[in-house]
């Protein structure tokens, strides 16, 4: 298929994408009226202007608004189900979100290759160390696994396990491990709230799963018992404030608290949870895990960050064009705090 840049008419942009003019001459209709993209009457020329492009194409990276808009043909699926939760409480449980969580990790695995070997792990120098060194690591609702196998092929002389509930998500995972030949990684179907290895890992990684979770202090419970006495939890979560008045202007706010509605919060209330949600935030995430044995294992042990808490945002999404600095919330390179 041709690439198309620059001002074009519908024809031209309908041959490009090898679709019927009719239709996309509608939906580009659609995006001028939306100011999405520009159009020219003289000319019949629609533009989408290189502002707009940076944020809705694949350049965008993990940023790219036009991913996240998949999300709501995916989540309206479940909506009788969630009008049925307001009425009456409980949840929709995870085996009702299939689309959604391969969409969702398809955008944190583009996060992961960007960050997470480059900039999350080098926060922590002596977790660096060890995994060269060749320590046990367990990453817990690893999903599809890209951040399993991220590691275990940059720490080749470190060991890995993977552990969720989805088996499907589990055989992605393995799959990806024999394409990249990697021999120091594994996949287990486990329940988080049922962990029973003792002092098994120096490292347990948690992304995006803790706000999830139906019994999160249950499952942080469980973390500071597989842990080593002088093991690191790397939890990496929302950023968010716990309390929405802080999150009016938080331009990912409607999103997120969508998101939350609809997928994170009632996958934890259909398990009788409780339903923290997306937007947990840092306040009430650092008193939950701050307050659990993994923080106090892990701080007797003297170890300088005992608690590595991470709260994250999806990169990059509003970066103005103006140099001005981004709004606190909207990230880019400053999405990573400790
Ligand atoms: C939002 S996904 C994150 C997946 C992956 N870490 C990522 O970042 O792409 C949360 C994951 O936690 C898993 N999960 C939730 N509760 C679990 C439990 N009790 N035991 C094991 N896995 C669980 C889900 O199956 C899902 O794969």
């Amino acid at each position: 298929m041709p690439a198309i840049q620059g001002p074009s008419t519908s024809r031209q942009i309908a041959d490009a994408a090898g679709l019927n003019e009719r239709y996309v001459r509608e939906w580009l209709n659609t995006m001028a009226t939306g100011k999405i993209v520009t159009y020219a009457p003289e000319s019949r020329n629609y533009t989408l202007p290189a502002e707009h492009a940076a944020v809705l194409t694949k350049a965008a990276g993990p940023g790219n608004m036009a991913t996240f808009a998949r999300m709501i043909p995916i989540l309206s699926k479940v909506e009788p189900s969630i009008v049925d939760s307001f009425r009456h409480g409980g949840g929709v449980f995870y085996d009702q979100f299939q689309d959604f969580m391969a969409l969702w990790a398809g955008v944190n695995e583009q996060t992961f290759e960007r960050t997470l070997v480059t900039k999350v792990i080098p926060l922590m120098p002596e977790v660096v160390a060890a995994l060269n060194a060749g320590i046990d690591a367990l990453d817990i609702g690893c999903g599809e696994g890209h951040s399993t196998n991220l590691l275990a092929q940059a720490y080749p002389r470190s060991r890995f396990t993977g552990y969720d509930l989805r088996e499907g998500a589990l055989e992605e995972a393995r799959a990806k491990a024999a394409s990249l030949g990697l021999r120091n990684v594994q996949f287990v179907r486990q329940d988080l709230g049922t962990l029973d290895e003792r002092g098994a890992y120096e490292l347990a990684t948690a992304f995006d799963v803790i706000h999830d979770q139906a019994q999160p202090r249950t499952v942080l419970k469980n973390v500071a018992t597989v842990l080593k006495q002088d093991g690191t939890f790397l939890m990496v979560d929302i950023k968010a404030s716990s309390d929405v008045q802080e999150n009016l202007e938080h331009p990912m706010g409607p999103f997120l608290y969508t998101v939350s509605t609809m997928h994170c919060m009632t996958v934890s209330l259909a398990q009788d949870g409780e339903g923290l949600g997306a937007m947990w935030g840092e306040a009430e995430s650092t008193g939950t895990v701050g307050g659990s044995r993994v923080y106090r294992s892990c701080r007797q042990a003297g170890r300088r960050g005992p608690l590595q808490q991470l709260l994250h945002c999806p990169e990059a999404l509003i970066r103005p064009s103006d140099g001005r600095t981004p709004p606190s919330h909207s990230v880019g390179h400053e999405f990573l705090q400790l």
